[in-house]
């Protein structure tokens, strides 16, 4: 199936269609498609792993490897039960569903809502949902019967058992959020790393979620993967984020609780303004949401995709006291890209009350005991980002009639392919295997000989890769090459000695394409 392609930004891809064309290419399958797939489980093919690899990389030594004030850790993913009554989310990480009466399936009643009726349900509690089920009743969409039962609340943690016996208390829970290890080990982080506040842990790694209804391919799954700081602070310092004049002048559409609570559009303006306007309070929050927008269109995400939106007060999870999301126009309409929680003390407050140990940090100018705030929790979904960078590289090229991944290349897969112009001559594919094994150990390289020349540069324009480089007969003689830029066709002829250090250049952005003319 070929795909729709998009002829202008409000036209982009569905969802659909983006899963379909991840297929093709081999970027994402449904897990155990054999058996039927599981909802909500993806799998990540040999282009979708690289690019998956690539954001995380490039996410860690931005946030993490750049910085003095970041460190990593890899926690596990099942720890002590304790960790997760104390977090809260036993009792309070919960979704409303409501369940058929006739052939028992189950569904989540805001989407259900907002699917059948058109009402955006954000910040609802259960009773206001249940209200508008009782005043509109909806049909299961899976069996079409009339009668639904009452709403209830869905924990959506998974379960497991520790050891080889199940009783009540080997119960144990995936954790639904990578946040939790960063506070359980946040006193043994500061005293290894000697970290000085203000200063953040971070981590990526797997969370688990049993959602109700899985839905829009990677944006809503069972198993994904965070990339999380929790970001620690005096707590008589708040508000005072020392790296504040790097964003100051930093653009953003901004949708506040007030413009939602009026029906307003989000509006474009700095982050100096926005601030001085005092539609976000903190600093820590404007330098975490222009950090993070920053980051995405750094590496070639479309700025004007993505807006900030402060939660309402009815839909901030138990933990937080103000949250900003920074959200991306996906095809089924503004949604959470990342979510930038003000934690306070919480988290160290409950794990020092369940634990009994002492988290706290000694504050030498005050001679006292601190708890640090979490003013700024920037978490994200490393498959939301990777569904934005898809969607903002996919271009149709009429010209060509083929898919060009704009992809960064610093994002790409496969930074160069290396073909043989023709496969039948033997010192054409001597040739070509040879630069290209000769350019693997410092890029991921690709060697292709099968097909046409032109289907072999549109099946790397799709795959997003930045360069190809054929080797023809002029090779044999001259040691030349020809270079192609994926994004404008346009070719190059560079001698193979100074390939590698074009190369560098070039992905780093240092040399234009054109530049190579001379
Ligand atoms: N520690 C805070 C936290 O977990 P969250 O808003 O529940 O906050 C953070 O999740 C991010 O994780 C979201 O912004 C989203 O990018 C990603 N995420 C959450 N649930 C997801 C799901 N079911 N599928 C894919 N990504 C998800």
């Amino acid at each position: 199936m070929k795909e729709k392609a998009p002829k202008q930004p409000e036209n982009q891809l569905s969802i659909e269609e983006m899963a379909t064309f991840c297929k093709r290419k081999g970027f994402v399958y449904q897990n155990s498609e054999i058996y039927g797939s599981l909802a909500g489980f993806f799998d990540f093919g040999p282009l979708g792993v690289e690019l998956k690899n690539n954001i995380k990389q490039h996410w860690w030594k931005t946030f993490v490897q750049s910085r003095d004030d970041i460190v990593g850790i890899d926690g596990s993913i099942i720890t002590h039960p304790a960790v997760w009554k104390a977090s809260g989310h036993v009792d309070s990480f919960t979704d409303i569903l409501v369940e058929c009466n006739k052939c028992k399936a189950r569904h989540r009643a805001d989407h259900l809502i907002e699917d059948k009726l058109g009402i955006n349900t954000t910040g609802m509690s259960l009773d206001d949902l249940a209200k508008i089920l009782k005043e509109s009743p909806i049909k299961c969409p899976k069996c079409g019967n009339a009668a639904l039962g009452e709403p209830k609340a869905f924990n959506l943690m998974f379960t497991t058992n520790i050891g080889p016996i199940e009783t009540e208390n080997s119960r144990a829970y995936l954790r639904p959020e990578t946040a939790q290890v960063i506070f359980t080990d946040f006193r043994l982080v500061q005293e290894n790393a000697r970290l000085k506040l203000p200063f953040g842990i971070a981590q990526i790694g797997k969370a688990y979620r049993n959602e109700i209804s899985p839905r829009d391919f990677l944006f809503r799954m069972r198993e994904f993967e965070q990339m999380e700081i929790e970001y620690f602070t005096h707590p008589d310092s708040v508000n005072e984020c020392p790296y504040l004049d790097e964003v100051l002048n930093h653009e953003i559409q901004i949708l506040s609780e007030d413009m939602q609570k009026h029906n307003k559009e989000h509006v474009k303006m700095s982050i100096r303004e926005a601030l001085q306007k005092k539609i976000i309070k903190t600093t820590w929050h404007a330098y975490w949401l222009a950090k993070s927008h920053k980051w995405f269109t750094s590496l070639g995400a479309k700025l004007d995709n993505f807006r900030i939106r402060q939660h309402i007060p009815t839909e901030l999870s138990h933990y937080a006291l103000e949250t900003w999301d920074l959200e991306y126009k996906f095809p089924f309409g503004w949604k959470e890209l990342q979510g930038v929680a003000n934690r306070t003390d919480y988290d160290l407050q409950q794990h020092i009350k369940h634990s009994g140990k002492d988290l706290s940090l000694f504050d030498e100018a005050t001679k006292r005991k601190i708890i640090p705030h979490v003013v700024c929790e920037p978490s994200q979904g490393v498959e939301r980002a990777f569904l934005v960078f898809m969607f903002d590289a996919y271009t149709y090229n009429p010209e060509r009639d083929n898919i060009v991944l704009k992809l960064h290349p610093a994002l790409a897969p496969f930074k160069v392919a290396v073909f043989p112009l023709v496969s039948n001559k033997d010192e054409l594919v001597k040739k070509a295997k040879e630069v290209h094994d000769n350019l693997k150990p410092y890029f991921a390289s690709f060697y292709d000989d099968s097909g046409s020349i032109g289907r072999r540069y549109a099946r790397q324009d799709e795959s997003g890769t930045p360069y190809c480089i054929t080797i023809d007969f002029d090779t044999l003689n001259n040691d030349t090459v020809t270079i192609r830029d994926r994004d404008s066709t346009e070719q190059h002829r560079i001698k193979i000695k100074e390939l590698r250090h074009k190369l560098e250049q070039l992905l780093s952005k240092e040399t234009h394409f054109s530049d190579l003319k001379d």
